[in-house]
């Protein structure tokens, strides 16, 4: 595993649109398994390929698991957004965007629907917290930041 670099806001990159994974190999394990070394040295909860330079549609997600301290690391692989419900709004931050915070308008419940790094499908519901997560990293998919969607600055 390596730390890569975390590609910052400013960057063209970080506005374009990620291409689908088509190949399940060593290759896409070593880009995750780094994107998890790179997300937990910059103590991120969340982190999309494109933030270390690779346009391609994969994120890992550190969830909530209920009394638990330790999170579930899940990768996310063409993750599809299927079902959105609720609302919530949070401060959020990206490492991408170091010191800025501000408050997002979220979706309190979304299903998603995703392959793991092996090419299996999988289909999950993520709530409250873990559906912030999950909606901010495939938001980076799309080229899209969260203060795209603020609803108030703090800084
Ligand atoms: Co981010």
């Amino acid at each position: 595993m390596a730390l890569r670099e975390i590609v910052k806001d400013g960057d063209p990159l970080l506005r374009k649109k990620s291409h689908p994974v088509e190949k399940f190999d060593g290759k896409l394990h070593a880009l995750l398994d780094d994107m998890l070394q790179t997300m937990r040295a910059s103590d991120g909860v969340g982190i999309a390929a494109p933030q270390v330079g690779i346009l391609r549609r994969a994120v890992i997600c550190e969830l909530e698991v209920p009394d638990k301290e330790e999170g579930e690391i899940l990768e996310l692989i063409n993750p599809v957004i299927t079902e959105k419900s609720g609302e919530q709004v949070g401060a959020e931050g990206c490492l991408s965007v170091p010191g800025k915070r501000c408050d997002v308008r979220r979706p309190m419940r979304v299903a998603v629907t995703f392959f793991d790094r092996f090419g299996k499908e999988h289909h999950r519901v993520f709530e409250g917290f873990n559906a912030v997560v999950a909606s901010h990293e495939i938001d980076h998919l799309f080229g899209i930041l969260f203060y795209d969607k603020a609803v108030k600055t703090d800084q």
